[in-house]
């Protein structure tokens, strides 16, 4: 037997992980210590009360010989495909097919998965900093080559984002063929217009290349100029594959779902890569289960858009919250507006790492330390706005108070 050596050249535990432990061991060692917790995106709002009406009818149908269910289809109900296609794309004058639609559980795995889809030998353009998903999973599948002392993969091809660039990555001058974008960016929440976008789109079409959109804070979008989806850029069809999830917006992440967009048109040479990402799914996946997709499905009525707006609004006022705090504790801040992202520089000639545990022990509040999403994170830190607002503002307070 022999293992995918491969996985030996990662870090042995992903960045929540070791975020996780980490605070642990602060929790078992302080356990009077109130900590908060503003490091991983995950949500607090309870689920919609539609979502969750919808999560009990169709529980009830499963107890029912005549409306229980087995496996569900592959590519997902069409109840919930059509309201996709109808609320998320066709609103913004966007046509999506509907066999252009792929129910999943997660982006996460989707962005990890479609990479089965593409030949090893594919040369791999990653922001830096980025969302370790797709940098990792790339490593997983023999794309890297070997980590470098400055910490960068030797085949990748990195797109530096930094204060010089406002974290907007420049086309690079080599050929990439997979390139990922994230928009509202993980993790500097800055969000891009149009007309960047078109620069992307137009270097992927000349290059035969493929954007890996991953749109899954799309619902944090406050500005009319940003674009919710790659495809409202003219020509991103040919060249983009799109993620999307129920998780931040909907409050998903325990439930599981989203959704994967691959355009027909997208091709190379004569194969399309839709019919490719169907044989993947329909040979890995099993499918999200009817429960769940109906819950899906009811954050599209119209009192289910209603109250994901709200908890949107909530998440959206947490991150202000921390952001003006931010500022006037005197940190140079980004972020945040079309996001539930906060990004900042930690003081000077501190590492991220070291601001954590400074931060930590301080104030008790978790972050995530930005060189965790690449080298070029180094000396930022990341808060989330999905916490609670009372804990937000008290988080807010503490780091005031502290003065680092
Ligand atoms: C994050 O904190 O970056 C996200 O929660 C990670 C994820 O969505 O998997």
């Amino acid at each position: 037997m022999k293992i995918n050596e491969n996985f030996l050249k990662l870090q042995s535990s992903y960045l929540f992980s070791t975020i996780g432990k980490k605070v642990g061991e602060y929790s078992a060692a302080n356990p009077k210590a109130q900590i908060i917790r503003l490091g991983i995106g995950d949500v607090t709002r309870p689920l919609p009360s539609e979502v969750i009406d919808s999560l009990h009818k169709a529980a009830d149908e499963m107890a029912n010989e005549e409306t229980f269910r087995g496996y569900p289809p592959e590519q997902g109900n069409d109840f919930l495909i059509s309201s996709i296609k109808e609320y998320d794309y066709k609103l913004r004058d966007v046509n999506i097919d509907e066999d252009e639609i792929f129910i999943s559980d997660g982006a996460k795995s989707d962005t990890g998965n479609i990479g089965d889809i593409f030949s090893q030998d594919n040369a791999v353009a990653v922001c830096d900093p980025i969302y370790p998903v797709y940098v990792d999973t790339n490593v997983m599948a023999g794309r890297s080559g070997e980590l470098t002392n400055e910490g960068k993969w030797s085949k990748f091809i990195y797109l530096d984002c930094n204060q010089e660039n406002d974290f907007f990555p420049g086309i690079p001058k080599e050929k990439a063929d997979l390139i990922y974008l994230c928009f509202p960016n993980n993790p500097t929440g800055m969000a891009a217009d149009k007309a960047y976008l078109k620069k992307w789109v137009d270097y992927a079409n000349e290059n035969s290349s493929v954007i890996l959109y991953d749109a899954a804070y799309e619902g944090f979008i406050t500005q009319d100029n940003i674009p919710h989806s790659i495809y409202e850029v003219q020509g991103a069809k040919t060249c983009a594959i799109e993620f999307r999830s129920f998780s931040k917006t909907a409050g998903f992440t325990g439930v599981r779902c989203a959704y994967t967009i691959v355009p027909k048109e997208l091709k190379c040479g004569d194969v399309s890569l839709n019919s490719l990402w169907a044989r993947r799914q329909a040979t890995k996946f099993n499918g999200v289960s009817y429960i769940t997709q109906r819950a899906a499905q009811a954050v599209y009525s119209e009192k289910g858009r209603a109250q994901v707006m709200g908890n949107i609004a909530y998440y959206q006022n947490n991150a202000k919250v921390i952001s003006e705090g931010l500022k006037e504790a005197g940190f140079k801040v980004w972020g945040a507006v079309n996001s539930p992202y906060v990004w900042f520089k930690v003081p000077q000639k501190m590492t991220s790492w070291d601001f954590f545990d400074l931060m930590l022990e301080k104030t008790q509040v978790v972050g995530t330390p930005g060189s965790g999403f690449g080298p070029a994170g180094e000396g930022y830190f990341r808060l989330t706005g999905f916490g609670s607002s009372a804990k937000t503002l008290e988080a807010v307070d503490r780091i005031k108070n502290a003065r680092f």
